[in-house]
């Protein structure tokens, strides 16, 4: 039933210990398209709900044969902006999911919102639906950088969609972006304490990223983007953020993500511990361990053509690759060197051998760069910046 691109390797196919098993789902469109953002998203104006509704609820089912007997502690509607989405298509794909798998009690249910008045007017019938986290895309704190970033909401609103997130749903983050155009240290460090003030018990802080195939690649391409940081000034940024974070008590648990400790997301930790999710929509990753082989899974780009496969239930929806020992390794340290709880070494183990780790990761640890533990692996808060390097210094052959 699966397309495997490529058999395994190492024939000792024992799979490490599953951490947490989630569902991501996958909403394509948005009211406009923002000039950095490369996520697989896109504006239509003729979006038939039901169709979509129906065909999450098919996908859920087809995945749900293979994976029946799981439970389920997270659920993620990501995008493109899933608060478009009627919150009655939310809480079909939550009443599908249910009938293929158990759902912890304390399962997170986590919507990214923009703050747009047409979604604020949804957010009770969302939380009705059962969605009980919401995270919400601010951006900044400032009308013109606002306009600069493409975004169709100002500050008032994002401040006012915070305040009702707030009063609506168990819990709450926002979204951030820094080290944007003309903007100074003492521009950010403003603004990200004008941000912890607003009470967040999580925040995702991300550093202005220029992707290739978006406007602003297109510009910087010309070199027409001017007044981004230079890469020593990013590397002030980045500590500026950590410093002011730290002090008002919300610690990086991942290189952009704080959270007060307790309120990280389950479902961040899921995929930086490597656990299994489901991914279904349009360019949805997923990784399932099934009867001992642990799959990659990407479905189908573009929205028409993962709807009609969807629709008829087609399998081909899904391209599906066996990963090897060593692969599950790079993707194990790669997603959990993020983190500031670091790997398990243990588990690393039973994917790669440690004497080939550790004596490059004792050099790193006499650069201050990696730190090591009985049990447990991680890159230090100087590491995680340079965690490319860092990464490459470990893994040397990937
Ligand atoms: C799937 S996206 C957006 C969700 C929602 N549609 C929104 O715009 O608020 C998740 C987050 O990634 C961040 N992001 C997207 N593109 C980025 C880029 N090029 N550089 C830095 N952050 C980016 C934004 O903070 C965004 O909120
Ligand atoms: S940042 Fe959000 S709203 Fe903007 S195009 Fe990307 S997914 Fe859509």
């Amino acid at each position: 039933m699966f397309h495997v691109k490529h058999a395994p390797a190492n024939s000792d196919l024992s799979a490490p210990p599953v951490t947490g098993f989630g569902l991501y789902v996958h909403w394509p469109f948005c009211a406009a398209k923002c000039p950095y953002c490369d996520f697989n998203s896109y504006v239509s104006a003729d979006v038939n709900q039901e169709r979509w509704a129906k065909a999450f609820e098919l996908e859920i089912e087809r995945i749900g044969r293979s994976t029946r007997g799981r439970t389920l502690d997270s659920v993620f509607f990501g995008g493109g902006t899933p608060s478009l989405m009627n919150p009655a298509t939310a809480s079909r794909i939550l009443e599908a999911a249910r009938k293929q798998w158990r759902f912890r009690n304390s399962i997170e249910i986590t919507l990214e919102a923009n703050p747009s008045s047409v979604e604020l007017a949804r957010f009770v019938d969302f939380a009705g639906a059962g969605i009980n986290r919401v995270s919400l895309g601010v951006q900044a704190l400032n009308d013109g950088a606002l306009r600069r970033l493409g975004r169709l909401h100002s500050t008032k609103m994002a401040r006012k969609a915070w305040d009702i997130a707030n009063s609506v749903f168990e819990r709450a983050s926002f979204d951030l972006i820094y080290a944007r155009q003309h903007q100074s240290l003492a521009d950010w460090s403003a603004e990200l304490r004008e941000a912890v003030q607003m009470s967040p018990s999580h925040l995702s802080l991300y550093q202005l990223t220029i992707e290739d195939g978006t406007a602003f690649g297109d510009l910087y391409s010309k070199d027409r983007l001017r007044g981004l940081p230079d890469e020593n000034l990013g590397a002030d940024f980045y500590e500026r953020t950590q410093d002011i974070c730290e002090r008002w008590g919300l610690p990086a648990y991942e290189i952009s993500n704080h959270a007060i400790p307790g309120q990280e997301s389950v479902h961040n930790n899921l995929y930086w511990s490597a656990g299994d999710y489901v991914g279904i929509g349009p360019g949805a990753h997923g990784r399932l361990t099934i009867d001992g082989h642990r799959l990659a899974t990407e479905q189908e780009r573009a929205p028409a053509g993962w709807l009609a496969k969807a629709l008829k239930g087609d399998s081909a929806i899904d391209s599906r690759a066996v990963l090897t020992q060593r692969e599950q390794a790079t993707e194990y340290l790669v997603m959990g060197m993020r983190t500031a709880d670091g790997v398990d070494l243990k588990r690393l183990n039973r994917m790669i051998s440690l004497s080939a780790i550790f004596p490059r990761s004792q050099h790193l640890e006499d650069l201050g760069l990696v730190w090591r533990s009985e049990r447990r692996m991680g890159a230090t808060r100087a590491g995680r910046p340079l965690l490319n390097q860092v990464l490459k210094a470990l893994l040397p052959d990937n």
